[in-house]
């Protein structure tokens, strides 16, 4: 890494909505597949990138539940490219001790996708440098009603008193439990929307929206996103003097 970042401003949890790599390809007179295939060496740059720089949680959003109603052929193609890529990237993860997760609603997924992924789950169990957090077949909409739903089951079960429900609880039923708030938001593709995406868990979040596509996304990108995380200045609510 050759800038020199403020450790101490380095976000805990980045978040990245990894779009644009349709028109990428489009742009190439390529097919959208095309795009996707190219846009794995993005993911692995800001992996690489974020690990370096201290990042404790990566979210990214691979393939959102609206996704499915794409054409079947690159639904299924973009699910053959994630079992591929959790194969072939397995080793490097375990060698840069980086531990996979997964959110969303993982029985949607094929076979040969849910069984590579648990795979590697299992395997890097125990790596400590970094979670990276894979949102497959992800809605934050969907995950607020399972908690909802969970919630109402230890209300009625008498293992939850109403007047008990706070903030905590609505987190700890959501696929995110154990992680922290996200602090930083990137979308890339020129889109500044948020579609469906960890709607709870970017409440103070700061947003950061590049034009570059995902596939042309590189780790001085990434680097460019933190030095401009860097300068803003998160007040929740309070005055910028009680900050300073
Ligand atoms: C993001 O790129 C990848 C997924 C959503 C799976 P897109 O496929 O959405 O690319 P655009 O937005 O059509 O360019
Ligand atoms: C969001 O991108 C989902 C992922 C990046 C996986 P989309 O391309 O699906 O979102 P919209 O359709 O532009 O909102
Ligand atoms: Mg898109």
């Amino acid at each position: 890494m050759d800038i020199k970042f403020n450790k101490q401003k380095i976000p805990h949890h980045v978040a990245v909505i990894m779009d644009g790599n349709g028109r990428w390809a489009k742009k190439k007179g390529k097919m959208r597949i095309f795009g996707h295939k190219n846009g794995v060496q993005a993911v692995r740059e800001t992996i690489e990138a974020a690990a370096e720089m201290g990042v404790k949680v990566l979210t990214l959003y691979a393939f959102s539940s609206e996704n499915w109603s794409r054409p079947k052929k690159e639904v299924d193609t973009l699910m053959s490219l994630l079992a591929a890529s959790l194969k072939k990237e397995f080793k490097s993860l375990q060698k840069n001790n980086i531990q996979l997760r997964a959110i969303g609603d993982l029985n949607n997924l094929p076979n040969k996708a849910r069984k590579e992924l648990e795979e590697v789950i299992k395997k890097t169990l125990n790596n400590d440098r970094m979670i990276l957090n894979l949102a497959l077949s992800y809605g934050s909409r969907a995950e607020i009603v399972n908690a909802v739903k969970s919630i109402s089951k230890k209300v009625v079960n008498n293992e939850l008193n109403i007047e008990n429900i706070d903030e905590k609880t609505i987190n700890n039923h959501l696929y995110t439990f154990s992680l922290p708030d996200v602090d930083f938001l990137i979308r890339t593709s020129g889109e500044q929307r948020i579609s469906n995406f960890l709607l709870w868990q970017i409440a103070y979040a700061e947003l950061y929206f590049t034009n570059t596509l995902w596939p042309d996304f590189k780790k001085q990108n990434f680097y460019d996103a933190i030095s401009e995380y860097q300068k803003r200045e998160r007040r929740y609510g309070k005055t910028s003097e009680q900050i300073k």
